[in-house]
């Protein structure tokens, strides 16, 4: 392995735009080094586009040098930040001078001065993530490792260069890219980095909603995001970023009865529809399809344990969490509370005789995002029961199937009105007034009873029976 990946290393050097660095710093006589996510990618084999070349001087200068030695590329400097970027075909370059660089306490802006290759190795987050490898002349294609960050690549071990409570102080939303980092590799975090986690949970504070997020966003978008999540839970972060999915966790017991412990549920649902889907917010609706669950929670001596309406109190809940959370509060919100809210149908359904009419409703209110809901309940089974799993998985097939036939046969998907209200108001000379809701609204509810087709000739005949009934006198 370690030789496969000495040639991907040697392969990528070679490319021309770390030709052009190292051509420039023997002339400028300044040493640069390709690091972090880079170098960490190229030995674990994760193709990447994003290079960071940190130089021992001025990341701008040398930038400028490069871009015009390659040809005259457009470069966009960050003065305030001492930085650079240009792109050379399918790669984006980010120059930096290597930094001496501390952050205050309580605040986000560092003190920085200039520094060595090793000042700016310190100040990284993670070992793994502060490699580098030389891009001079003279030991071109060296590895520069001074925290055994290959050995813990190996191992599989996210561990922090410095004391975990200075590389954590320095910036408080390492703690959540520790866990990314875990989720997404499948890495272990070391004891003394992971105690560091729990002792400056609290200071997740000071980091904007926005990181967070982002961080969150890749723990939900990795092939297993229950690793991100549990470690959450146990470093005490959960709790602070997201109390509602930490109040999940836990059984209690009466009458000897327990209910499920909904957060490892959930969690096991997540992974479950990750083979599924990409989509970020199906996955954001698996995560909170029970998250009402604590809330209504009741037990009944005859019942045992009961979460009534769980759907739409969790549906409910979603704005407060997003609004929070900084997650979007636009369509793709109402897309992950439709999926809540409507999470309990097809199962409902299939446990019953599936009859056209609430194959035809549940088409009605899901719309185009049925097939997603149907992803979401498929995952929703988690009983240890397997004739209980085979049993609900034959139900969904013959509740898919209906649906496709129902489907075919009415076009309720997108369901528009046959009649529309306009035609009401001229048919029968009114100005606008409830009766045309009433009205359209009997006949939609015809159609998905399927008393009549979804089509205008039954609808307009339907129409002129109901509004002859409500006193209405044709004037056209
Ligand atoms: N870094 C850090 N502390 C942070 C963010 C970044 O020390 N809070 C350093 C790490 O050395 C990291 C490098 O900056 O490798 C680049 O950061 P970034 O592009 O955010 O992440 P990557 O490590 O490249 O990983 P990914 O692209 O998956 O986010």
């Amino acid at each position: 392995m370690i030789q496969e990946a000495q040639k991907r290393v040697e392969k990528s050097l070679n490319h021309a735009v770390f030709h052009a660095i190292r051509d420039i710093c023997n002339e400028m006589n300044c040493p640069a080094f390709v690091i972090g996510g880079f170098v960490r990618d190229l030995y674990l084999n994760r193709p990447s586009k994003d290079i960071d070349v940190v130089v021992v001087g001025s990341g701008i200068e040398l930038a400028e040098r490069v871009a015009k030695k390659l040809g005259g590329l457009r470069l966009t400097v960050f003065k305030n930040f001492g930085t650079a970027m240009l792109r050379y075909r399918d790669l984006e370059v980010e120059f930096v001078g290597a930094r001496k660089e501390s952050y205050q306490r309580n605040s986000r802006k560092p003190i920085v001065e200039d520094g060595t290759l090793e000042d700016d190795q310190n100040r990284r987050d993670f070992t793994i993530n502060a490699l580098a490898l030389s891009l001079n002349k003279s030991d071109y294609g060296t590895l520069v490792d001074p925290f055994n960050g290959m050995e813990d690549m190996e191992n599989g071990i996210i561990r922090t260069p410095l004391e975990p409570g200075v590389t954590f102080s320095d910036d408080p939303l390492r703690m959540m890219r520790a866990i990314r980092f875990a989720t997404q590799l499948n890495f272990r975090i070391e004891e003394k980095t992971f105690e560091g986690i729990k002792a400056q949970r609290d200071r997740i504070d000071i980091v904007s909603g926005e990181r967070i997020a982002d961080e969150l966003n890749k723990i939900v978008m990795a092939d297993r995001p229950s690793i991100g999540f549990k470690l959450l839970e146990l470093t005490g972060l959960l709790e602070i970023i997201f109390p509602e999915f930490q109040a999940m966790k836990g059984v209690d017991k009466v009458d000897g009865r327990a209910h499920k412990d909904n957060f490892y549920h959930t969690l096991e649902v997540l992974d479950r529809i990750v083979p599924n889907t990409d989509n970020l917010w199906l996955r954001w609706s698996a995560i909170l399809h029970d998250i009402a669950k604590p809330r209504t929670k009741r037990y009944d001596k005859k019942l045992g344990w009961t979460f009534h309406n769980h759907n739409f109190i969790g549906q409910k809940m979603i704005p407060k969490i997003f609004g929070r959370m900084k997650l979007p509060l636009n369509e793709k919100m109402k897309y992950v509370q439709k999926m809540v809210g409507l999470h309990m149908r097809p199962i409902v359904l299939s446990e019953d005789v599936v009859t056209d009419s609430a194959v035809r409703r549940l088409l009605f209110e899901a719309g185009d995002d049925i097939d997603d809901l149907m992803t979401l309940c498929e995952a929703d089974i988690t009983s240890k029961n397997e004739a209980k799993v085979k049993r609900y998985m034959r139900n969904f097939r013959v509740v898919r199937q209906k649906l496709k036939e129902i489907e075919e046969k009415d076009h309720i998907r997108n369901f528009q009105p046959p009649v529309t209200g306009e035609v009401i108001m001229e048919t029968f000379g009114l100005e606008p007034c409830k009766e045309i809701g009433d009205l359209k609204s009997i006949i939609k509810e015809a159609i998905l009873d399927g008393k009549i087709g979804n089509n205008f000739d039954e609808a307009f005949a339907l129409l002129l029976k109901e509004a002859e009934a409500m006193g209405l006198k044709r004037v056209k």
